[in-house]
Order: C-alpha cells, then structure tokens, then sequence
C-alpha cells in the first residue's frame, strides 16, 4: 500500500479534564502494604494529586500499616521520597506538602498476627475520634493476595468493620466500610470462589472494589461514550459492518523484580483474565438501560457469557502462547526469560499470549477478536483497532479490490486517542484512491487511573471495577486456555525480545483473511501509517 499522506487532519479533544470529580466524602483510609511497591509507586502519587486537586476532604487521614518499625514521621519522609521518586511532578508547594504529610500516620502491624489487630483498631478509633471523621472507613489492601482473607477475618475479628448503630445527624455521617483489593483474584475459578466466599463473610458484595486498573483509563472508559455518544459509530457496530477487532496491549520490560510472581502466573492470568477481557467487555457490550453502575456491570457481564468458550481442541487452534527469549532493544542485549533472576531456568510460563475470540450473540457472530499481550515486545503500547468490511470490488475506483479497509483505532496508552482511516482521492489525480488518517489525541493531561479509581472508591461508585460474577466468567473463560497449556499440551513458541511476538501468532489473523495492524506509534515513528505488518 502506498500511503501518500499530504498531512493528517488533526484535531485535538477539547475536553475539560475531571469535571466529573467531585471531592471525595470524609473518611479514613487504611492502607495495608504502606511501604510496597504499589503504594509507593501508584497510591502515595495518586493521593497526593487527589489533594492537588482538593478532591480530598479536610476530615481526611491515611493511616499506613506495614511490619517495618516507623513512626509518623518516618513514614511521612517515606511517602515523601516516594513521590520524589515516582511521581517529582506531582510535587505541590511547600505549605501545602506539609499538610499533606501530617494526614499520614503510621501503625508497625504484621498482617499475619492476629495479635497486631488490636493495636490498629485502636489507633483508627483515635484518629476519628480526634479528627472528627465519620466510621467511613476505606481498606486497601495492596499485599500478596494470599493475606486478602485472613485480613478480612482479623479486620472483623478487631471490630474494625463494625459500624456501630450510634443515630446520625445526616445521611453523609452514614458510617460505612470498604474493601479495595487488587489482583490476582485467585488463579481459577475455583481458587477465586475461596476467596470470595472468604471476604463475603466480612463485606458485601457491594462493600468489596476489585480494582482493575486498565478501567481508570482515559480511552478505556471514552470507549463507551466514543460508542454510545456518536450516531456514526452506534449503528454501524455490529457484525454487518465491522470485520474484526484487535486488541493489542504489549510491554517492552521484562519481568522485572516480579519473578516470584510472574513465573506462577504468566501473561494469561497477569493480561488477559483481566485487563484484556476488561476491553472485549467495554468494546462488545449492549447499551445499558439506564446510567447506573450496576446496569453498565449487567451489560458486560453479559458479554462473558456470550463469550464462546474454548474445548482443549479448539485452544490449539484459537491460541498462541510465547516466552521470549533473548534478543536485542534500544541496541542493547537482552537476556532470556529463562535466564531472568528468580525464574525457573526450565520455566515454561508464558510471557506472550494471542488469541482468537468469539462472542456468540447477534451482534457480534462471526467477528473475530484477536488479542495479543506480552513482555518484552516491540513497543509499549496498548490500542484497539477495528477494521471494517470491505468495499465492494466493481466500484469503479476499486477495479482490482485494491482499496484499504476503513479502520478506527483506539490509542489507550501511551497516546491517548482515535484516528479513523478513510479513502480519499489524492489531489491531483483523476481516481488515484489513498487512504487518510484523521487523528484525535488527547491533548489534556487524563488522570493516572489509580486517581481516578481511588475517588471512584471514595464516592462509592463500583462502574468501574470488577464485580464478582466478572470474575468468575472470566475465570471461566481462562481455565481451559491454563489447562492446555500444562504440560506443554500447547507448544510454548520462542521469540526473539523486542519483536512482535511468535511468527505463529503473526499469522493468527491470516486464516480469516487479516493481518494485524501495526499501532499507531509504530506507524508515527515509522512512517507506515497502518500498513500490514
Ligand atoms: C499489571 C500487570 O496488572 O499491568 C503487569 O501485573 C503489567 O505485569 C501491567 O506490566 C501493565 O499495565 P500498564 O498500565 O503499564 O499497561
């Protein structure tokens, strides 16, 4: 294809950032994990840019938990390192900073003792006491999952999720409790369930926030208004206009220091169960019937279970699964996953995955889905595309069926935006048919998802995390996929880092007659402008 583009047609969303976000209500949050790495790198930035932002109350106070021996003050200069590290931008002036701090206190506790709960109930007792704040009470713990539910049980066993039934002055001083936990949530569906049942005896279902953070995404949350608020993309989204879909989230690191982990897990459970079936979901959903949190979760739920589920045959069929090995980014080696501190030298986790998917419904029949995720590939870039059929062949501009297939594509990450290829003639030509790019990026800083998702969770607002029967449908889908790949019943192909993954998964798409776009940063810094790679 010869791409001639004599400029883009440009524009940029003109948009008010955060006008949705109102100021969380008073309450105290409860960190468990305060000295980890997501704490660190995630939750102190996001806090600190709530506050920025004045979307934190002034009855607010961050009360840490950890086994390492602070005081107050030393886990202030903790947080404080934190986000000279992590986050230098977020930096407010000098005045402000300190007030920031001085909401942090500290409690030296070992989530595996019992005997250490009773100290942090008393010390969150006294805080609301002293404070003034309401019993509204935000747990998150951001720990291996293993300590999810004895957590649970110790934070019941303390009274610490217990509301009393003291009379209120209004309906904002309700007091009220919740539970933010992260993934893994289990590694099938029967170890999931465990799980849920564990934290259902201490929370509701709607006290308990599964933060996926792929769903505090600018572009994964626009997908919904891109689809739902156009007339030019609702009618048209369907099976009769729209050939595939591909969904690509791919990583340039390694595993990293995240070897204990990654190793039991690999790309299948660390993507896909989440992350990327978050994406199918917001992608092929229905409307929902009303704007209400529960009716949005309805619609994708409903879209798991349209989910064609994969026999072991057909796993051989519809999936790739890839290690990398070494090879060469940014002009530098790379060693193999197997040779990554921590993993197994004989390891045979997957650190790549693609696939072909199937939503059984009479939207969706017959539209493949492909999706591909995995570490050190080519670029760092998560982005949808979707091709639409192709034009007729005796059009008499498309003599030969040489015309490019319309295409949007949804840049999540790193750019944030869509651009739409369309057919033009080119100027100065008498039918000599291009293919255009228009393109839309995001040109206002969004916020990081875990700001967004953590005021979500401060309001009460559950849109945007996983709720129970998610999980477990996704679980579903997965299991089979994880049981053919044990015992290498699934080949485990190699590539090279720094590419696109295994040449058998390059052909994935090819058996219906499709290849996978190449993304747009690819194309930027390229020049190819969507060709086929
Ligand atoms: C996490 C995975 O959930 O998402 C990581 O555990 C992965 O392995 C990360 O690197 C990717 O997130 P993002 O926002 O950088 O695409």
């Amino acid at each position: 294809m010869t791409d001639v583009r004599t400029g883009p047609i440009q524009s940029t969303f003109n948009s008010t950032p955060q006008t949705g976000m109102q100021q969380a209500p008073e309450h105290l949050f409860i960190l468990f994990g305060a000295t980890g790495d997501l704490a660190r790198r995630k939750l102190y930035p996001a806090l600190l840019r709530l506050w920025n932002e004045k979307r934190l109350p002034n009855k607010f106070a961050l009360l840490g938990i950890a086994r390492r021996p602070y005081h107050h003050d030393s886990f202030r200069e903790q947080i404080r390192q934190a986000i000279e590290e992590f986050a230098p931008s977020a930096m407010p002036v000098a005045g402000d900073w300190q007030a920031f701090l001085e909401r942090a206190y500290y409690c030296s506790a070992d989530a595996t003792k019992p005997e250490d709960f009773p100290a942090v109930a008393s010390l969150v007792k006294k805080l609301e006491a002293e404070q003034g704040i309401p019993t509204h009470r935000l747990f998150y713990l951001a720990m291996a999952p293993e300590l999810f539910a004895p957590v649970a049980d110790q934070l019941q066993a303390s009274g610490l999720t217990d509301l009393g039934d003291a009379p209120v002055e209004n309906d904002r001083q309700a007091p009220w409790k919740r539970l933010i936990i992260e993934k893994p949530f289990g590694r099938d569906r029967t170890s999931a369930e465990i799980l849920n049942q564990a934290l259902r005896r201490v929370f509701a279902e709607t006290e308990i926030f599964r933060i996926d953070h792929y769903l505090g995404k600018e572009m994964v949350q626009n997908i919904e208004v891109l689809r739902f608020a156009n007339a030019l993309f609702e009618p048209i989204w369907n099976h009769r206009n729209i050939a595939s879909v591909q969904i690509t989230s791919s990583e340039t690191v390694g595993v990293e220091e995240r070897a204990a982990y990654y190793d039991k897990a690999g790309a299948l459970r660390d993507m896909v169960q989440n992350h990327v079936l978050q994406m199918v979901m917001m992608m092929a959903m229905e409307p929902p019937s009303r704007l209400k949190v529960e009716a949005i979760r309805d619609e994708k739920v409903k879209v798991l279970r349209s989910l064609r589920t994969l026999k072991e045959e057909e796993v051989y069929q519809h999936v790739v699964r890839g290690q990398y090995r070494g090879g060469s980014m940014w002009g530098q080696a790379v060693q193999s996953y197997r040779k990554e501190p921590g993993v197994q030298p004989q390891s045979s986790t997957e650190t790549f995955v693609a696939a072909r998917l199937f939503i059984d419904n009479f939207r969706w029949t017959g539209v493949p889905f492909y999706l591909r995720t995995g570490k050190r590939m080519a670029t760092k870039a998560t982005e949808i595309v979707v091709q639409f059929h192709n034009m007729p062949n005796h059009l008499y501009f498309n003599p030969e069926g040489q015309l490019q297939p319309n295409l949007l594509s949804i840049q999540v990450s790193p750019k944030e935006g869509i651009s739409i290829r369309i057919n033009a003639k080119q100027p100065g030509t008498d039918a000599v048919v291009v293919p255009v790019v228009m393109d839309f990026c995001q040109q206002t800083e969004s916020p990081e998802a875990y700001e967004r998702l953590l005021l979500d969770a401060m309001h009460g607002d559950a849109t945007f995390f996983t709720r129970w029967d998610e999980v477990q449908l996704a679980w579903k889908f997965v299991d089979p996929i994880a049981d053919a790949f044990t015992d290498h019943r699934l080949p485990l192909e190699p590539y090279a880092a720094g590419t696109w993954g295994p040449a058998v998964a390059t052909q994935l798409p090819v058996a219906e007659g499709y290849q996978w776009w190449p993304l747009s940063t690819q194309t930027h810094e390229e020049g190819l402008l969507h060709e086929p790679i």
